[in-house]
């Protein structure tokens, strides 16, 4: 006879302890725990994802017989969406796009609709009703008779329509929603996100239905968020954007069928998201060009050059200890530049209040940005214009020198194409290149 033995298990994340907790070690949530009697020799987790028609059926292969796909990508239409995916959807391929609530998951999937009259698209809605969806899709002027809306959140209800279907995109807004029937735990705990996102997961390679899985990250990073995900799916497409600013920017942080780290840029506007292809031009204006403290730095996004403006505010400090403030910028970083300022330029920042912030809302974390910081904060304290019509691009080191960044050549050509005249930028084979930061410096303030 097998032995038992009893176990508390979280019903809220799926944590396992050999005693009861008031509060869950793991997620803690309080008054979670529930007992449960296992057989020995068993596997404690009871329940295995399964369900009707996906059991493994695919026997061992040669890797030369195995039939590829990668002809038949199709393209979304939308290319910046294009763009992160690595060229369009792979069929049979699995994308997660993760985002914070309201930056615009939804109103991107619904586009692809739009865009994409011909593809039949199921739609699982679990976050809004089939009216909303109808309202919304209205409003971003979506025209397509093969868009079906399905108002369910029970998984294997979702997977059996899909397998009926077989549409050529399965939507899921959002994992968050969906539950089993069969787990006692709350729709979006982790238990439930890990299981059904399983399930779509078989349906995806075993039935080779594309499948575009939707889910919400929150600002602290929630446990229960797409994080947990990512092994997963073949593809994370991470949605940002501050509310305040229209632009948003699709990230790949992962992509097992194209370059990760690529970036889409899209605006929202009142009909729905609109593709940016010239994304520099969003980020500079022309109405600081000749005032104390802004400079233009060119970043990389992925393998996309981006010109972006930062500005400086340096002020006489009234109190003991001055104020050094960034927006968009490391802070730690921004106190190292002021510290190679002083000691290898001679400029001192000890008496004044520093504010240092990336225009657009924009996040610069791009080493290749420390040039143009740099000499935003020296145009700022000697209250001087940078000359008009320069960009920057170069990483400071500790020793005062200018050390080369990857890509220059196109962040050369990206300057150029926006009329930039001048690109100060680190010595790499180019006659006029510089190596130390005074040299920037005299160059950008003459
Ligand atoms: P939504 O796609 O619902 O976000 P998510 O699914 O990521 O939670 O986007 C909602 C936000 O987008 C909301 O703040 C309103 C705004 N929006 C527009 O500005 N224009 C539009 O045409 C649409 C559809 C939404
Ligand atoms: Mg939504």
């Amino acid at each position: 006879m097998a032995k038992t033995k009893t176990q508390y298990e979280c019903s809220n994340c799926g944590y396992i302890s050999p005693k009861w907790n008031g509060s869950c070690p793991s997620c803690g949530e309080w008054n979670t725990f529930v007992e449960k009697t296992v057989s020995k020799g068993k596997s404690s987790s009871a329940h295995k994802a399964k369900v009707e028609g996906l059991e493994a059926t695919a026997a061992p292969k040669k890797l030369e017989d195995v039939e590829t796909s990668e002809k038949t990508r199709f393209t979304s239409n939308i290319s910046e969406l294009d763009r992160v995916l690595g060229g369009g959807f792979l069929p049979g391929s699995y994308v997660l796009i993760g985002g914070e609530p309201g930056v615009g998951k939804s109103t991107l999937t619904l586009q692809i609709a739009k865009s994409n009259p011909e593809l039949t698209i199921l739609y699982c809605a679990g976050e809004e009703s089939a009216g909303q969806i109808k309202q919304r899709a209205a409003r971003l002027g979506v025209k397509s008779d093969k868009l079906l809306v399905y108002n369910e959140t029970q998984v294997d209800s979702i997977i059996a329509e899909a397998q009926k279907m077989q549409p050529d995109l399965l939507i899921v807004d959002s994992i968050q929603t969906v539950y089993r029937t069969e787990l006692s735990s709350m729709p979006g705990s982790i238990q439930q996100v890990k299981e059904c996102a399983a399930l779509f997961q078989q349906l995806a390679k075993r039935k080779n239905i594309t499948t575009l899985v939707i889910g919400h990250v929150t600002k602290e990073g929630d446990i229960a968020g797409p994080r947990v995900l990512e092994h997963m799916v073949d593809t994370v497409l991470q949605f940002e954007g501050d509310k305040q600013y229209t632009y948003r920017l699709l990230r790949s942080l992962k992509n097992r069928f194209g370059a990760a780290q690529e970036v889409g840029v899209f605006e929202m506007k009142s009909d729905g998201l609109s593709e940016v292809s010239n994304p520099s031009e969003l980020f500079i204006s022309d109405k600081t060009a000749g005032v104390s403290g802004n400079a233009v730095v060119c970043t990389m996004e992925g393998t996309r050059p981006l010109l972006i403006e930062v500005q400086a505010l340096v002020t006489p400090s009234a109190y003991g200890s001055p104020q050094r403030t960034a927006n968009g910028f490391d802070r730690n970083r921004l106190l190292l530049l002021l510290a190679v300022l002083e000691k290898r330029v001679g400029k001192n920042f000890s008496n004044h209040d520093v504010y240092l912030n990336i225009a657009g809302g924009f996040r610069l974390n791009d080493p290749a940005g420390d040039l143009g910081v740099c000499c935003a904060l020296v145009s700022s304290l000697m209250d001087e214009a940078v000359a008009q019509n320069m960009a920057f691009v170069g990483e400071v080191g500790l020793g005062g020198e200018v050390r080369t960044v990857p890509h220059l050549e196109q962040r050369i050509k990206e300057a150029k194409k926006l009329g930039f005249k001048e690109l100060v930028a680190p010595d790499s084979k180019q006659k006029d290149g510089i190596r130390y930061l005074h040299e920037a410096i005299k160059k950008a303030l003459r």
